[in-house]
């Protein structure tokens, strides 16, 4: 079985990114904690980063055949309407994870217009939030 980790614009560059904000993990230590995390079920991870909406729709338009996602699309959960058409044609359960609290910080990253599609979101606990995540869709999902 086979769970997608996608991550949207800027988030390539985790450990580098104003670490003030989002912490000193980089991705490729949040792809092997949520490895880890769904390791004992057998399931593979599937990871993919991405600046361009264009290049995540195509792998969700690929990827029909998982058991869940886990995505955190950066900014494009202001205004990513070509994503969410994509996630609402994906399916299988899926979370939203932000590393930050985005309702502690700017007005504009207040609402993500892609939640309301999203089986759950996880916010505000850094990279811990992937691992939350990865819990949740193993237990939402049949053995
Ligand atoms: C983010 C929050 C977004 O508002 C921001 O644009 C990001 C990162 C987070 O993980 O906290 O790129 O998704």
């Amino acid at each position: 079985d086979e769970l997608l980790l996608l991550n949207g614009p800027n988030l390539g560059i985790l450990g580098r990114r104003e670490p003030g904000i989002y912490g000193s993990a980089t991705l490729d230590d949040i792809e092997k904690a949520v490895t880890a995390e769904v390791a004992a079920r057998g399931w593979r991870v599937t990871a993919f980063q991405s600046d361009a909406e264009s290049e995540l729709i195509g792998v969700l338009q690929d990827k029909y055949d998982t058991v869940g996602a886990i995505l955190n699309p950066g900014a494009l959960m202001i205004a990513g309407w070509s994503l969410r058409d994509a996630l609402a044609n994906y399916p299988r359960p899926w979370i939203e994870v932000h590393l930050s609290n985005v309702w502690a910080r700017e007005q504009f990253r207040h609402e993500s217009v892609l939640a309301p599609l999203a089986t759950g979101m996880v916010a505000g606990l850094g990279a811990l939030g992937y691992r939350l995540a990865a819990r949740a869709l193993l237990e939402v999902s049949p053995a």
